[in-house]
């Protein structure tokens, strides 16, 4: 942000980012700071950006407005292949073997575009993890997890199919999930069916809760919303179902309108809407305090 408060001209931008990066590769030689320490610790893929089973009103690839099927006819879908996806893991577990340090466990995010479980090679990526995973830890390491975010049909295999393969060696999964209704949910998740999509949230619990009674890694589960027009006054009520169930966050982002037809749905598109929202809030608190304990 400039000065005067506007957000300044793109080349400014650039100048001041490259000044920044010169700083702090001017202060590392100063400074003797570990390399360990300046390692990336979360790689996302985007393993299939081009693979949905549904059609998310506001996506920027599947939604009734999108663009870009017909801007890649003739092309063939983008899916990663196996081969690349296991030579980056493995070069960034080896650059951690050289320089360990820090004390988190690594991460790895399959597709934030399309839907991950529908990757033809999604399977051999969680036996991957597995392998990488045990370098680590063999070396006194933290380990890596993976941290996925789906949603909520689990394609292929069914919740039942996925859970005991994901739970032990997930740090948390985001479910996409967008309303306390049944209609709210499926006029946003096109395709989705409500009361599947809650019966795949109970078995993930469930699967989850007994793994953890057994002695087993503690996945966190989580709701992630887009705060539309058409269901941010059912957030109160998503927090109450979540706590419910057994989740244990509930988060969210402000809609990104790619399209004219969804600038009139963000909650941040002019003072009136603004103002709606932050009258919701104080209630959304009320009611996450007052469930805090079903989630711990
Ligand atoms: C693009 S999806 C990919 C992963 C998976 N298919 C899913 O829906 O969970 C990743 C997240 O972005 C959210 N999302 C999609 N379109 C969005 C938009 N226009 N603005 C903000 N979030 C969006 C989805 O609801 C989902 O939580
Ligand atoms: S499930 Fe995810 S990728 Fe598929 S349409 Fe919805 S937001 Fe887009």
């Amino acid at each position: 942000m400039s000065k005067n408060g506007e957000i300044p001209p793109i080349a400014d931008h650039v100048d001041q980012m490259v000044e920044l990066y010169r700083r702090a590769i001017q202060h590392r030689r100063s400074s003797n700071v570990r390399q360990g320490k300046l390692l990336p610790w979360r790689i996302t893929f985007d393993t299939n950006p081009d693979d949905c089973n549904l059609h998310c009103d506001m996506c920027e690839g599947f939604s009734q407005y999108s663009t870009v099927k017909a801007e890649r006819k003739g092309l063939s879908p983008r899916r990663m292949p196996f081969e690349l996806v296991e030579k980056v893991l493995e070069e960034f577990v080896d650059l951690h073997l050289k320089a360990p340090g820090d004390s988190t466990a690594l991460e790895v995010i399959p597709s934030t575009m399309g839907e991950p479980l529908l990757y033809e090679h999604f399977e051999q990526m969680l036996s991957l993890i597995q392998q990488q995973d045990r370098r680590l830890k063999d070396q006194g390491l933290p380990g890596l997890r993976l941290n996925l975010t789906t949603n909520g049909t689990f394609p292929k295999l069914g919740a039942r199919g996925w859970a005991p393969k994901v739970l032990p060696i997930t740090s948390d999964i985001k479910i996409s999930w967008n309303g306390a209704t049944k209609g709210t949910q499926e006029s946003i998740m096109r395709g989705q069916t409500f009361e599947d999509v809650l019966e795949n949230v109970k078995v993930l619990v469930s699967e989850r809760d007994a793994l953890v009674k057994a002695g087993g890694h503690f996945c966190r589960l989580t709701l992630q919303l887009t705060f539309l027009e058409e269901n941010y006054h059912e957030i109160p009520d998503i927090i109450r179902l979540a706590a419910e169930l057994g989740i244990n966050r509930v988060k969210g982002h402000h809609l990104w309108s790619h399209w004219k037809e969804m600038d009139g749905r963000s909650m941040k598109r002019d003072a009136d809407a603004v103002s709606r929202w932050n009258r919701m809030i104080p209630l959304a608190e009320e009611i996450a305090n007052a469930n805090s304990d079903l989630t711990k």
